[in-house]
């Protein structure tokens, strides 16, 4: 089979590294891609949100499927398209990726179906939304209603930072029209655990417990970003966790996906926080996290390919998936600076031999490859994932991999898979 995958980081280059260990697999192309991916998907210069680009050369080109990994196309709609034109696409249509797409569609959906998550309301007027906010509890959580690149959620310690937090969202619009609504829910407290699941609209499986370290600076300070460093499993998702979760979460989500007459076909990320009072929904993605797959993916032991052609097929309940027993370390080596400003252009050295162990991949996040050398080309650079027997050697052997990779101004957390 020949396959297009859309997207251009290092979830993309997991979803790559795993496709093309598919006897099936013939062809990968990716769009855009970067310079590790080149490695094993011909890159082509279509932007993952040009819908009509991407139609275009899957027509032309025949293929035989395209995954759609990041969220702004599906939340425009490109596997709608996609199958408009009678190409076999794996995510959600634009109607069910709405879950990510509207935090406002969501917690209603979830107010509606008994799903457990935070108390809010839901605000498309400033004056009321600030009005609400005299009379709250501190800390308190203000997020753009819609998709916002991870930065729209504002964590308000008192009146006057949440007044300013609906000002910059609502009025100064900073995150354009994903703010003309807000949601403003309850602050909750709790370990965070991100799992995410491949789902027919019938069935629904979940993978293998991850958790993200958000922060840019070792013990959970500094800026947010778009992800650190991620591990597989999570401590705190044990079996009875995972059982509760399926019982309260996963299924009823798909059950009132299916109610609304949004039928979910791809992968739904379930982020969880573990409260007091059991787990709850903090956010659902309509697709792979990242960097938590760059975790899961070398944990599968199924053919991913299989996987998506039976999520496509609606025969997801025919197929076993299965899972290695060990545990996964991915650490984000990322530009000084990042996610503020940082400099790109420096050469990377070092990459091959942090890969001589077979127990090591390194994901390439913004990298470019030009005669043979890799350099850097975006905040966060690589991803070096280390599988091992259990988690403690799996940091160990993250770090050994993260020791012999070098470029200027690099910067990494020292605390991944530690929590
Ligand atoms: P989201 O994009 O909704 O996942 O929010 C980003 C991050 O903000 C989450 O990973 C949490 O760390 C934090 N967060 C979001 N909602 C809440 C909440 N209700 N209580 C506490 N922290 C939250
Ligand atoms: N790592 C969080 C996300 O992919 O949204």
């Amino acid at each position: 089979m020949r396959i297009l995958v859309v997207g251009g980081g290092g979830r993309e280059h997991a979803i790559v590294w795993k496709l093309a260990q598919s006897p099936k697999v013939e062809k990968i192309y990716c769009a855009h891609g970067n310079g590790g991916i080149a490695a094993l998907a011909e890159c082509i210069p279509i932007k993952a949100t040009d819908i009509e680009g991407v139609v275009r050369f899957s027509k032309e080109n025949k293929l035989d499927m395209v995954v759609v990994a990041p969220d702004d196309p599906l939340a425009a709609g490109m596997v709608d398209a996609l199958e408009a034109e009678g190409i076999r696409a794996f995510g959600p249509r634009k109607n069910a990726a709405v879950i990510e797409a509207s935090k406002s569609f969501s917690k209603d959906l979830m107010r509606k179906y008994g799903i457990p998550t935070a108390q809010y309301e839901v605000f498309d007027n400033s004056e009321h939304a600030i009005e609400y906010l005299r009379h709250q509890k501190y800390p308190i959580v203000v997020k753009a209603d819609g998709l916002a690149l991870g930065k729209g959620v504002i964590i308000a310690h008192g009146f006057d930072q949440a007044h300013e937090a609906v000002n910059s969202i609502m009025e100064d619009k900073v995150f354009g029209e994903a703010g003309s609504k807000i949601v403003i829910e309850e602050f909750m407290v709790g370990p965070e655990v991100s799992v995410l699941a491949f789902t027919d609209g019938k069935t629904v499986v979940p993978m293998v417990s991850s958790q993200d370290h958000k922060r840019a600076l070792d013990n959970d300070e500094g800026l947010n970003t778009g992800g650190m460093g991620t591990f597989s499993p999570s401590r705190v998702y044990t079996p009875e966790v995972a059982d509760y979760c399926m019982e309260k979460i996963f299924k009823p989500t798909i059950y009132a996906m299916n109610k609304e007459n949004r039928k979910f076909k791809g992968v739904l990320y379930f982020g969880l926080m573990i409260t007091a009072d059991g787990p709850k929904v903090l956010e659902y993605n309509a697709r792979f996290g990242d960097p938590e797959t760059q975790v899961v993916l070398p944990r599968l032991q199924t053919d991913l390919l299989e996987i998506f052609d039976a999520v496509i097929d609606e025969r997801l309940g025919e197929i076993e998936i299965k899972w290695n027993d060990g545990a996964a370390v991915c650490v984000i080596m990322a530009s000084g600076g990042y996610p503020g400003k940082y400099r790109t252009g420096y050469e990377i050295s070092g990459i091959a031999d942090a890969e001589h162990d077979p127990g090591i991949v390194v994901f390439h996040a913004g990298t470019s490859c030009e005669n043979g050398k890799y350099y850097t080309a975006g905040g966060r650079v690589l991803g070096v994932t280390a599988m091992e027997e259990n988690l403690e050697k799996a940091i160990k052997k993250a770090y050994e991999g993260v020791n012999k990779i070098s470029f200027a101004d690099m910067h990494f957390r020292k605390d991944i898979g530690r929590k």
